[in-house]
């Protein structure tokens, strides 16, 4: 199993390349790393394993926080209507988003940051994403999921792992905690 030590952190040249697209069929060992990544964020919020183990509670981790530098992220997390969302994706991408912006208040967290972060990341609050899918079943299929509010943020975040971006590097350098008017914040 996953735990911390398998978690590269901030400064690590990984975090900041681009991955690599995923081909498809998914190799077993591909299969195995998603598996391994979804269960890494199952086991951190089970307060009995993550305590056992240290684990810091996460709702998202992409492929290059555990320093494989390809397009694979795993999520698990609740959203504000207490529906869970658990997925396994390949090849992320997002197709569309809105023009209305929310961000995270007080602030993101990764599971690759140590340190708190002040600032806020803004983010467009409804995002369109094309992936492929590994299922519990161990099938992968292609599919198109929309996401909005606290679940098009996780998503977002991840994605960017993808793309070398870390959510520090999106907070305003001169102003971090700079809110256009009207883009209204996601608590929770
Ligand atoms: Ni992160």
């Amino acid at each position: 199993m996953l735990t911390m030590k398998n978690i590269i952190r901030e400064g690590h040249p990984t975090l900041k390349k681009v991955a690599e697209e995923v081909k498809l069929p998914l190799s077993n060992q591909d299969k195995k790393t998603l598996k391994k990544m979804l269960e890494f964020l199952q086991n951190s919020q089970n307060e009995e394993i993550a305590q056992k183990y240290n684990l810091r509670p996460g709702v998202g981790l992409a492929a290059p926080q555990i320093n494989i530098s390809k397009r694979l992220i795993a999520i698990y997390a609740t959203d504000e209507e207490n529906k869970l969302h658990s997925y396994m994706l390949i090849n992320p991408k997002i197709i569309s988003h809105s023009v209305e912006l929310t961000y995270l208040y007080p602030c993101e967290g990764c599971l690759s940051i140590d340190r708190e972060v002040p600032g806020f990341v803004l983010r467009p609050r409804r995002i369109t994403v094309q992936a492929h899918q590994l299922t519990d079943e161990g099938e992968v299929v292609p599919v198109t999921l929309r996401f909005k509010n606290y679940m098009a943020i996780v998503l977002q975040h991840e994605i960017d792992h993808l793309n070398g971006i870390l959510f520090t590097d999106r907070i305003n350098q001169d102003n971090p905690f700079y809110v256009p008017e009207g883009v209204q914040p996601i608590e929770f």
